[in-house]
């Protein structure tokens, strides 16, 4: 029994290898031999604040000694002082909570559906982009136009449409043959390899989404929460959504997801109408509450970009001597180093010299760091990619 591969046990929704990761210190995890590995992972864009961080292990201890769980019948003041924190900090003027991506975007498209309801009964249709990635449930699968993540699990729910991202013609064209409840983007599309939208294109979605009174959702449930060098990825380009949906960094490890969005639409919504028995958990929340304090601190997001800077700048360097390596890609600490071939190898080879990467797509290797990872930590992880290639 003690020695039956782990891989027998699960579900196989993942390809994995043992040993298991059984402890981790800044960017910095550790297996069950014993051997560390430079975390450029992060969890898959969660450890924003690495591992073991002193603040999250405080308010863990803190928060984990009062309660653990009450209802989302009572107010909590974990999820009271994080709404607070996420409205002050936002576009926003309600929150709802829930416990991971997928639910957020699952609760977005309801509420928008609801609200464009009230304007008319054929208001029902969602746009998605070409290659997004929204999650894994039925509407969030619904809108992530990917063959390779439908197949098998039809009938997918009605009323989702999509247009290759940055097409301005096509996206007007769909715009143009039905009426939509909300149209929805990730400003930089993360699971398919950093493909970042276009200004003038979020410009055009925002106008089109105000004069048609359509919702706009942005998924920063990747980009979000710093990952770019400013708390929240809009902010770069001035076009402010409706709605947002987080998750990921957002509990600091632990489960957490929420849709922000504003005084006009959540009216639409009443008691009984949506609603989660853990959504909001206090003690993810007390640590939610960490992990925008830090992150939201000015010094904080500079280091970010700086680092990011960095980043991008050595693995252009390698890059211009590399021909596997054809193009670098991103925003602060959300770089992608697109490849000729398959990543696979390659990541592979890295994490066996102890560097851990993601492949996002077909062509792309994803550097998501901890946001406090430093110099010399990329110096090495530059290291060890090169010796990779
Ligand atoms: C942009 C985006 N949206 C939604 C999701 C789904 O989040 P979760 O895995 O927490 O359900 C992901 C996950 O990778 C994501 O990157």
């Amino acid at each position: 029994m003690k020695n039956q591969n782990p891989n027998d046990l699960f579900v196989p929704t993942y390809t994995r290898s043992a040993p298991a990761i059984v402890k981790g210190d800044g960017s910095r995890l550790q297996d069950s031999s014993g051997r560390k590995y430079l975390d450029f992972c992060s969890g898959i864009a969660v450890n924003a604040l690495g591992h073991n961080h002193p603040a999250l292990q405080k308010a863990l201890e803190r928060q984990g000694k009062k309660l653990l769980h009450a209802s989302n019948l009572y107010f909590m003041q974990p999820q009271i002082d994080l709404a607070h924190l996420l409205i002050k900090q936002s576009f926003a003027d309600r929150v709802f909570f829930c416990n991971s991506g997928t639910e957020a975007i699952e609760a977005a498209i309801k509420f928008a559906r609801k609200w464009a309801g009230l304007q008319s009964d054929k208001k029902i249709n969602i746009l998605s982009f070409g290659d997004a990635f929204h999650g894994r449930t039925y509407g969030a699968l619904s809108a992530t136009p990917q063959a390779k993540f439908h197949a098998g699990f039809g009938p997918l729910m009605k009323g989702f449409y999509a247009a290759p991202l940055n097409d301005f013609a096509k996206t007007e064209k769909q715009l143009a043959r039905r009426e939509y409840a909300a149209i929805i983007i990730e400003p930089i599309q993360g699971e398919s390899g950093i493909n970042e939208a276009r200004e003038d294109f979020l410009h055009f979605l925002r106008e089109y989404a105000t004069d048609s009174r359509t919702v706009l959702i942005f998924d920063e449930i990747q980009c979000g929460v710093g990952r770019t060098g400013t708390l929240w990825h809009y902010e770069q380009h001035g076009v402010i959504p409706d709605m947002m949906t987080l998750a990921k960094p957002l509990g600091g490890g632990l489960p957490l997801g929420a849709v922000l969005t504003t005084d006009e639409i959540a009216a639409c919504i009443s008691p009984g109408d949506h609603g989660t028995t853990f959504g909001g958990n206090p003690l993810a929340c007390a640590l939610g509450g960490e992990v925008i304090k830090v992150v939201s601190k000015r010094s904080f997001l500079k280091n970010v970009c700086d680092r990011g800077t960095y980043l991008t700048g050595k693995l252009q360097e390698l890059a211009a001597r590399r021909s596997r390596l054809v193009e670098v890609v991103g925003d602060g600490l959300m770089v992608g180093v697109r490849v000729k071939d398959d990543p696979a190898p390659i990541i592979k080879k890295c994490m066996s010299k102890g560097l851990m990467l993601i492949k996002g797509g077909n062509n792309t290797i994803r550097f998501m760091p901890p946001l406090i990872i430093t110099q010399r930590e990329i110096d090495k992880a530059i290291a060890i990619f090169a010796a990779s290639i």
